[in-house]
């Protein structure tokens, strides 16, 4: 059982969601949060949500992906802190177009974001853990989707699942320096994140809080997602999954690909459907 209080946390993502829950969440555990995510004003308000629990807060608005934000990232937060103990990767954001109508630039930013910005934060954090001989927790915010695909999902499923691998590998490169890694993999989870989707995806007017694909006894609470992943701080595991039914549903398709394809084309099926019903009750929408 590791202790957290008076443990520095860096959560990325933290100005919304899944993030700004996980960032109250350890703050209630006693830790001190370094807020990361560009909206600066929205930092500000969870920064002051968490002091609230006695702790010390300090945002950094900042891109993620721009170059050089993992050394200032973790520069700032020695600088302030003096140490950080734990990592939370998890800005992030999905889209839902076709993979042959995305464009390449975006396919690569996406990438850009999710995976490499995540990759490089923890890298970075774990060389100075290494060099300092301290011991350390990476935690990604993959997804059930990083084991399972989805038709018209496939750049965000492919990211989250390179997350997926990343932090099962490295898990076993880094245990034998105490640095533990663990990959989170919520379901359908209430937080502005469909939203995004649809304005990334050109569906601005569709506005779905949870998409039409999820069935809606799985959709969970961002404080859900965050409870679990500060008991994964406590102990940690090298996966946090926040449903046993999409876990063991994870299985079934791993062990039997035949039973993935045909939920695939029944739900590739009703995307279609759905665009279709969106473009007839909308006749500027593109055919
Ligand atoms: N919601 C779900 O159903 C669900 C399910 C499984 C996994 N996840 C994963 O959970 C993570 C959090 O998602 P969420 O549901 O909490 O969505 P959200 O409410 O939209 O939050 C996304 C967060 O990422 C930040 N972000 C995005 N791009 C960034 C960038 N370039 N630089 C810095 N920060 C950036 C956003 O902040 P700014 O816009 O202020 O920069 C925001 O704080 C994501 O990685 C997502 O893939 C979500």
């Amino acid at each position: 059982m590791r202790e957290l209080a008076d443990r520095v946390v860096v959560v990325t993502g933290a100005s919304s969601g899944i993030g700004a829950a996980t960032a109250r969440a350890c703050a209630a555990a006693g830790m001190h949060v370094v807020l990361i995510a560009r909206r600066a004003e929205r930092l500000g308000a969870v920064a002051a949500a968490c002091q609230e629990y006695g702790g010390r807060a300090l945002s950094i608005p900042i891109d993620v992906a721009g170059a050089g934000a993992s050394d200032e990232i973790l520069g700032r937060a020695m600088k302030e802190y003096g140490r950080v103990d734990v990592v939370v990767a998890n800005a992030g954001y999905g889209t839902r177009i076709g993979l042959l109508d995305m464009s390449e630039l975006d396919l690569r930013t996406m990438f850009e974001v999710n995976f490499f910005a995540a990759l490089s934060l923890c890298r970075a954090a774990a060389r100075l853990w290494i060099s300092a001989a301290q011991p350390g927790h990476l935690i990604m915010s993959s997804s059930c989707v990083g084991k399972f695909p989805l038709a018209y999902h496939g750049a965000y499923c492919a990211t989250k699942a390179s997350q997926a691998m990343a932090c099962a590998a490295l898990r076993a490169e880094l245990q034998a320096h105490r640095i533990a890694v663990s990959s989170v993999h919520p379901v359908t989870t209430r937080t502005e994140f469909f939203l995004e989707s649809d304005r990334r995806s050109g569906s601005d007017g569709l506005g779905v809080e949870v998409p039409d694909h999820a069935p809606r006894f799985l959709v969970q609470s961002p404080e859900r997602v965050a409870a679990a992943v500060v008991r994964c701080m406590h102990r940690p595991v090298p996966e946090v999954w926040t449903s046993s039914l999409v876990r063991l549903s994870a299985a079934l398709f791993t062990a039997c690909p035949w039973v993935l394809h045909q939920v695939l084309d029944h739900q590739a099926r009703k995307e279609r459907q759905q665009d279709a019903r969106s473009r007839n009750s909308d006749p500027s929408a593109p055919a």
